[in-house]
């Protein structure tokens, strides 16, 4: 059996082409983040580059040394077709090693998504009333619903807080029409929407409390972007996530249920520590959290 020599790897076009392919993964992941989908590192495309041109360099036998490092060999094109389009692939699904996943879903479709956000029957697992109880909101409390989709909690957090403001989140133009919509039908005059993108909720104002149920899952960089929120939370502000349990009957697919430890590990990087985690809730987490110092 001939094995290659490392004196017989063409390292200068095999260091040339791993640049390259770094460098165009990373316009792909740059592009893809300013959708909203998370930036992975291009490592994966140079490990996919090495994994194979490494049968090519193996084949080659050292005496056609030269030859070989003057061509550009068919596997090595594959290879950084391969190695962009991995780059591009992890990018978007957000599955990458060493990066916290999240679910990247659209939900343009309001009236298709009311009929289960908006199904009677999920108050008896939801129990708005209960959650919103929780919270103690004074009357006049600033609320951010992040993630708002149809208005479930816009809505019944509107009633609770007359004299306050509730900014319906999303990145949904069309579920912000709906909401504004049902909030002026049910003749509530404290709902603004707001339009938030995966950076950010881009709150006009500070707010006392951000609650986010059900979207924690679909933000990419978590710890960055909660971390941007402590600035637009009042001097008592808190943030309340409710999201699915591993063991929920129903709910997203199980990588994008969350563990409490996780969300609270994601939360501590991002400066907050958790206040309280109400335990009545069937099918979902319900934790409380403050940014430290406060
Ligand atoms: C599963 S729905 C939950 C809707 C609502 N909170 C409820 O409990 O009925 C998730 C919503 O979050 C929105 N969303 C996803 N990513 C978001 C982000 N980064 N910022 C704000 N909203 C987001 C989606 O468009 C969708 O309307």
């Amino acid at each position: 059996m001939t094995t290659t020599p490392l004196t017989s790897v063409p390292w200068r076009p095999l260091l040339v082409v791993t640049g390259i392919s770094v460098g165009v993964t990373t316009l792909i992941a740059a592009l893809t983040a300013s959708k909203g989908w998370t930036v992975h590192s291009p490592a994966w495309g140079v490990l996919a580059i090495v994994a194979m041109w490494a049968p090519a360099l193996a084949r080659d036998r050292y005496n056609r040394r030269e030859e070989h490092e003057m061509r550009i060999h068919p596997a090595l094109i594959a290879a950084i077709l391969f190695g962009c389009l991995e780059g591009g692939v992890m990018a978007q699904s957000g599955h990458s090693q060493g990066q916290p996943g999240h679910m990247d879903h659209r939900f343009d479709d309001p009236e298709r998504y009311a009929k289960s956000f908006d199904d009677p029957a999920r108050d008896s697992w939801q129990m708005p009333a209960r959650v919103i109880d929780a919270l103690k909101l004074p009357e006049d409390a600033s609320v951010a619903d992040i993630g708002a989709g149809t208005g479930y909690f816009s809505v019944r957090v509107a009633q609770a807080v007359p004299r306050g403001t509730v900014f319906a989140v999303d990145v949904e133009p069309k579920m912000l029409e709906y909401i504004r919509k049902r909030a002026a039908g049910a003749g509530l005059r404290n709902v603004v929407t707001v339009s938030g993108d995966s950076v950010g909720p881009r709150l006009p104002k500070r707010v006392d409390v951000a609650l986010v149920v059900d979207t924690y899952h679909h933000i990419p960089d978590r710890p960055a972007y909660f971390r941007g929120l402590t600035k637009v939370l009042t001097s008592s502000g808190r943030v309340a996530i409710i999201d699915f349990r591993k063991d929920s009957p129903e709910g997203p697919p199980p990588e994008f249920r969350f563990e409490a430890a996780q969300i609270i590990e994601e939360m501590t990087r991002a400066g907050y520590h958790l206040e309280v985690a109400h335990q009545f809730l069937p099918r979902q987490h319900f934790l409380v959290f403050r940014p430290d110092g406060r």
